[in-house]
């Protein structure tokens, strides 16, 4: 499963990244908003970081004219962008567009299995079901990750299932225990995935019996 980073924050990337587990980026309006920092200005750099992988900036438009003209805008910044658009019926005419001009684009806030066989019809290179905002409504996110896994499965559609609005380590490995393509989370939780109660009480106790030894490898 790839991994991407659901931040605009440079230095929380690069630590990641240096550690090789980037695989691309995705970005928002509210996103770039907490940024502080001109959408342009902090995508370039972050395109720059991460050359051949998909980082995705987000259009704004309503209207599929609007979002065609946002992306190619977008898509100026690096060859590395992903468009965002969101999964409406205009989002959709824009994704047809913008893929058949030869443009990577991901169809974001889907909260269905209809949705996301609408966005892999109209070719999107990837969906984005959005599994914490359902969790916070009382519906199972991950289910709706399992649905969309059989149906492009069924069909062999190459949409790729970027599973998005990750809140927690149980999303990282259900998402991966599916089979979905991408899980796009913040740094910390990402992060977080290396922590276990069981290993900071181990460690804890085999130093104290190496103390015990008096002995030093180095
Ligand atoms: C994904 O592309 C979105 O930027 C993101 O995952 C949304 O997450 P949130 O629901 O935590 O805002």
């Amino acid at each position: 499963m790839k991994f991407f980073v659901d931040t605009a924050d440079v230095a929380a990337i690069r630590e990641l990244n240096d550690l090789g587990m980037v695989d691309g980026v995705t970005t928002n309006p509210s996103i770039i908003a907490k940024s502080g920092r001109d959408i342009k200005e902090v995508t370039a750099e972050i395109c720059a970081m991460i050359p051949g992988k998909p980082v995705s900036a987000e259009t704004v438009a309503l209207d599929a004219e609007g979002m065609i003209a946002e992306g190619r805008e977008l898509a100026r910044i690096a060859d590395n962008i992903a468009i965002k658009v969101p999964l409406t019926w205009e989002g959709l005419k824009a994704c047809k567009v913008l893929t058949g001009e030869g443009r990577m684009v991901n169809v974001t806030l889907c909260f269905s299995a209809n949705q996301a066989l609408l966005a892999a019809k109209a070719g999107a290179t990837f969906i984005s079901p959005f599994v914490g905002r359902l969790d916070d409504i009382n519906i199972d996110g991950m289910e709706l990750i399992a649905e969309i896994r059989q149906i492009y499965d069924n069909y062999d559609f190459p949409t790729e299932i970027l599973t998005a609005s990750i809140r927690t380590v149980n999303h990282m490995k259900e998402a991966a225990l599916l089979g979905a393509d991408v899980a796009t989370a913040p740094p910390a939780v990402i992060k977080s995935m290396a922590n276990h109660v069981l290993t900071d009480k181990g460690l804890d106790a085999f130093l104290q019996d190496w103390a015990k030894t008096g002995q030093k490898i180095l």
